[in-house]
């Protein structure tokens, strides 16, 4: 039967672009150590892709090839684990896993997206039918961050989840403060580097990380991934003049998924922070990801390494078929499907932090009195404040850091700042995170 996982393990790959690719050059090259690993042998039962004749630098002559992905999930198929690397939350990655599923069969998949719309879903039908779910290269690409949740980590209340889960965003970032480069051409290169998705606005737009970070909850929290609730911001509008300021202020910008437990619920946001530079994720640059969870009795770990590309990324698919062939179990999602609970959303409107602000004002007298003014009656205390020489585009920069405040009464301070005559454009304001 397609289900009984005791003897070979026969894979299915859909999907045979970067990821894909990896996975066979994976098998071919530590096949034989893998199966004394596993304690059973894996072969490869089928392969499917768009187009079948394009070149992926390895050999697939000798597999069975595959026009439908879905038809490698059919009972009577000879196959028993699907490996989903198609990507998309819908189309015929959702097709495939429902296939597999439904009729018991393994399923490992690198798509984030997936399990962050359909997580609930499929962990539901995978328990109901006893097949394998498995998506550790889903977050944080070779870094083994599901597995650490769910197995290292299982013994405490998680409390937080913070981390750098894109690697596209950061290559960007750290090349734009390195060498000054505009953000388009660095974005060629990360996709000439197969790190963005085959939509790269999910990246620069911080949907990618959204996933990530939804999924990161769900494992820490016990709660179903959730999308809805997930205020999110990219690195589209970051500029170069708070690169430089983030620097001269002893803080690096990178772009962050967090989740927070507290007393008032799941506190879940997505977007571009001033990290200290003596922190442990400003350090971290290029397609590296890191990840710092904070648990009860653990204290703080913190977990780094590649977060995109073919090996890193294959590396941890690999990892999951292993499990599934040593029948490693275990809820789905780190808690059965039914007993997920559904999260106490904190709008981002009630985070308690300090931020950044930056205005482009007239440089004039009165000008500081009226901005000093809205912040004093928001009750937004100033940590520092510097002002620099005439801005490019006229003007002067005034920078300021906050006291912990709640974000609320920043934001209010800023719909007010726009109102004023002396502010020349919308003001930038940045969450500083630890
Ligand atoms: P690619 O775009 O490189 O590859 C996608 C593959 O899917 C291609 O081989 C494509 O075929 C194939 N495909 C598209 N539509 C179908 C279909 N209907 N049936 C069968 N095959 C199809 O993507 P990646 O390898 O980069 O990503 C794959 C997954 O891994 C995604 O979910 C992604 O988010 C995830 N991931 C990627 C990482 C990375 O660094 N690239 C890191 C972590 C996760 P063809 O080649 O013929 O066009
Ligand atoms: N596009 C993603 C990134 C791939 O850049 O991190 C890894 O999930």
């Amino acid at each position: 039967m397609n289900s009984d996982l005791s003897g070979k393990i026969i894979v299915g790959i859909a999907g045979l672009g970067t990821v894909g690719a990896g996975v066979v050059k994976i098998l071919e090259k530590h096949g034989a150590l893998i199966a004394a690993r596993s304690g059973r042998e894996i072969e490869i039962g089928g392969v499917s892709a768009r187009d079948r004749n394009r070149d992926r630098g390895v050999d697939l002559t000798s597999y069975r090839w595959f026009d439908n992905a879905v038809d490698m999930a059919a009972k009577n198929s000879g196959i028993n684990l699907i490996v989903e690397l198609i990507g998309g939350s819908d189309g015929p990655a959702l097709a495939l896993a429902r296939e597999a599923l439904g009729n018991g069969i393994g399923f490992v998949t690198a798509n984030k997206a997936l399990i962050a719309m359909h997580g609930k879903e499929l962990a539901a039908l995978a328990e109901k039918t006893g097949a394998p779910l498995r998506f550790e290269a889903a977050v944080a690409g070779g870094i083994p961050i599901i597995k650490a949740l769910r197995e290292g980590l299982v013994g405490n209340d998680v409390t937080a989840v913070r981390g750098i889960l894109n690697g596209t965003c950061n290559y960007i970032l750290t090349r734009m403060e390195r060498e000054g480069l505009a953000f388009d051409d660095v974005l060629a290169d990360a996709q000439r580097l197969g790190y963005a998705e085959a939509d790269p606005t999910f990246d620069i737009d911080g949907i990618d990380t959204a996933h990530k970070t939804a999924i990161l909850a769900s494992l820490a929290f016990g709660v179903e991934p959730d999308m809805e609730n997930l205020p999110t911001e990219g690195i589209r509008n970051i500029a170069p003049v708070d690169i430089e300021y983030a620097k001269e202020l002893g803080y690096r910008i990178k772009l962050l998924g967090v989740a927070q437990h507290t007393d008032e619920g799941v506190e879940t946001r997505v977007h571009p922070a001033m990290v200290p530079i003596s922190a442990p994720l400003a350090n971290v640059m290029n397609a590296t990801n890191a990840v710092v969870v904070d648990g009860d009795f653990v204290g703080q770990t913190v977990y780094e390494g590649a977060g995109a590309g073919q090996g890193p990324t294959a590396s941890a698919v690999m990892a999951d078929i292993v499990d599934v062939a040593r029948g490693q179990g275990g809820p789905r999602l780190g808690v059965p499907a039914d007993q997920l609970k559904t999260a106490v959303p904190v709008p981002v409107s009630k985070h308690k932090g300090t931020y950044y602000l930056r205005l482009r004002v007239e440089d004039r007298h009165g000008v500081m009195a009226d901005i000093t003014k809205i912040l004093a009656e928001e009750k937004v205390s100033i940590e520092s404040m510097l002002q620099r020489g005439r801005a490019s585009d006229g003007g002067v920069y005034i920078i300021m850091t906050t006291h912990m405040v709640v974000e609320a009464s920043v934001a209010a301070a800023l719909n007010r700042f726009t109102e004023l005559e002396c502010v020349l454009e919308t003001p930038a304001m940045l969450r500083i995170e630890a």
